[in-house]
């Protein structure tokens, strides 16, 4: 028997000290939040992201009466532009929210399981990192990989 830890390496930022090309990217995510279609929970999740190419792609969440029918904005916006440009990795995606009152998160969001899971799978069949950045008023976290948001992940490789 031996205990063992898994530790998770993320950088924190105020928007201040984020790079410009970074700021950019956040306030894409931050506009998208306007674009959510979100009747029933009133969450509205923007994301954005870069391409190798240099495009920015955005998207929202987007929800359905049917309630597992709708997507959140990370899955929204990754599959579109995996959709869009099928042979561009994606460098950096940045999340954003707002709550039910209409207010920007003070924390950082944290994406859902499902939405890592299609992350992980966009970062492997690009084989290049995909940056995260997730937003809060106070402060956004870096993450470098999405590996680092999704330990113990499954996979069909061996
Ligand atoms: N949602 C996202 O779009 N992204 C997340 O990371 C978490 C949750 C959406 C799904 C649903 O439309 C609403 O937020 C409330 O869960």
């Amino acid at each position: 028997m031996k205990e063992s830890s898994i530790t998770i390496p993320f950088v924190v930022y105020t928007y201040d000290e984020l790079s410009e090309p970074d700021r950019q990217l956040i306030d894409e995510a931050r506009e998208a939040t306007f674009r959510s279609y979100a009747p029933y929970s009133h969450f509205s999740v923007g994301a954005a992201l870069r391409l190798a190419n240099g495009n920015v792609v955005s998207g929202s969440n987007q929800e359905n009466a049917a309630y597992p029918s709708g997507l959140c904005a990370e899955r929204t916006t990754l599959f579109y532009a995996n959709a869009q440009y099928p042979d561009q990795p994606v460098e950096t995606l940045a999340i954003a929210a707002r709550n039910t009152q209409g207010e920007f998160l003070s924390h950082p969001i944290s994406p859902c399981g499902a939405c890592r899971q299609v992350m992980l799978e966009t970062e492997q069949r690009h084989a290049h990192p995909m940056r995260i950045l997730l937003y809060g008023t106070r402060q956004i976290y870096e993450l470098k990989q999405v590996g680092d948001l999704l330990p113990f992940a499954f996979s069909e490789i061996e």
